[in-house]
């Protein structure tokens, strides 16, 4: 049944058992229509809503399953699906092989395969909403997302149980769309982890909000989720560098090989960066800093009987601009978060504060800017005025195209 598909990427699809599995037969359909090569998995439940057969048909492969398969069986079949991995997809995703996966659990093909991979792996929940908003499950996906691995959120509206609320799997065409721009970023990955290009050099990263405190319970901060500057931190790690990443409060970890100083308000991430600026080679400023804070913090919880509540707001000073002043040897480069005329803010702030480069991105686009897995980014260089405009990527892919420019200047100097 099989056909030669040397040229082509190859997708391990999972398919777990929930009414959800028909929209993996169209996923199987556009992914083959996409160019890969789809090897499907399925869960005995899986079977039960929809026969092998079809996936059989759409990917031309021989389907998986444990249904009558003897375990010896799978210790053949799940190191080498495994291995053959570009991406490992899980469409849909019960909430069962959520939990199996957070924890270590590999006690059928799909779950034992999974955990013998060393492919990136999206998933695609899909479940009642009450199910998907359990506190194990949603610790579960967090824990996962910590650990790398990638989610395709599910949408909302009314459940095939008739509930209503989040739960219903992506739609395939964005399953696939995301699967497409992974697998495009794995062969910019592998021909990269072996390239140690910014060895040695000391790179300052920011990440995430600021928060600017009201009183002792309420704040003023942005949507900001640190995942792109945390990108680029773990990025510039893999290629040698010596990284300080200056993080506001997120939710994030990171390599132990990172020096890390986790900071609150504008001011205080000002002093981590000036504390580190003369002893760093390029500054990366990914963070999304509070631009005021409140004149006079109160010392106790502002009152509701205290009436109409006015907050007089001042201007934090601007990070990027006080290291711009300061610039001497140091590669400098800023983001620009803009909802429209992208590339005229960017020129402008490219100028303001003295910047080598800028990476700029509408937050307004679907699949861009804050707390999304992608980005669409437009690079503007200082130097000769050049402006690239890459199409959506994971925030990882986009940090090791902000690092290919980065060293393209260090190389121009
Ligand atoms: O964290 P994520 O959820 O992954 O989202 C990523 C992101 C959208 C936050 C990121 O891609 C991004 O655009 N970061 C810059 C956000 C921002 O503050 O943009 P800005 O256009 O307001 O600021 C321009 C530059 O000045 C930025 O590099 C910013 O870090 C810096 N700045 C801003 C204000 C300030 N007081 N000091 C600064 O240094």
């Amino acid at each position: 049944m099989s056909e030669m598909k040397e040229n082509k990427k190859n997708i391990v699809l999972g398919v777990t058992g929930g009414i959800a599995c028909y929209k993996a037969a169209d996923l199987t359909s556009r992914l083959v229509k996409d160019g890969f090569n789809v090897d499907v998995i399925m869960t005995p439940n899986a079977c039960n809503f929809v026969s092998p057969l079809t996936f059989q048909t759409l990917s031309k492969n021989q389907v998986v399953t444990d249904t009558f398969a003897a375990p010896k069986y799978w210790e053949v079949e799940h190191v080498a699906l495994a291995k053959k991995a570009d991406v490992f997809v899980i469409a849909p995703a019960t909430a069962d092989i959520i939990g199996k996966i957070a924890n270590g659990i590999a006690d059928d093909m799909l779950s034992t395969t999974v955990m013998a991979t060393g492919a990136r792996v999206v998933i695609a929940p899909a479940m009642n909403v009450n199910m998907y908003e359990n506190v194990i499950v949603q610790e579960n996906i967090a824990k996962l997302r910590r650990l790398g691995y990638l989610f395709v959120e599910p949408g909302a509206g009314m459940l095939a149980c008739g509930d209503v609320g989040k739960g219903r799997m992506a739609e395939p065409v964005e399953i696939a769309e995301y699967v497409a721009s992974v697998a495009a970023e794995t062969g910019v990955n592998s021909e990269k982890t072996s390239v140690r290009d910014l060895e040695g050099k000391r790179i300052l990263v920011t990440a995430g909000p600021t928060v600017e405190e009201i009183d002792p319970v309420r704040y003023i901060s942005n949507r900001s989720s640190g995942k792109m500057g945390f990108s680029v931190a773990e990025a510039a790690l893999d290629r040698g560098a010596v990284v300080t990443l200056v993080a506001g409060p997120v939710n994030l970890e990171c390599s132990s090989g990172i020096r890390r100083i986790d900071v609150k308000s504008t001011e205080d991430m000002l002093k981590a960066c000036l504390d580190n600026f003369d002893d760093t080679d390029i500054v990366i400023k990914a963070a999304a800093p509070a631009d005021f804070r409140v004149e006079n913090k109160a010392e106790h919880k502002i009152k509701k009987t205290d009436g109409n509540l006015c907050l007089n707001l001042t201007e934090n000073p601007d990070i990027l601009a006080t290291l711009g002043s300061r610039k001497q040897e140091q590669i400098m480069v800023g983001f620009a978060a803009e909802t429209r005329d992208l590339e005229k803010y960017a020129r402008e702030k490219i100028k303001k504060k003295n910047l080598d480069m800028i990476v700029a991105n509408n937050v307004a686009a679907p699949g861009a800017g804050f707390d999304k897995d992608t980005n669409i980014i437009t690079v503007i260089r200082s130097a000769d005025g050049s402006m690239t405009e890459y199409p959506i990527m994971s925030k990882r892919a986009a940090a090791d195209v902000i690092l290919d420019n980065v060293l393209d200047i260090l190389r121009s100097r």
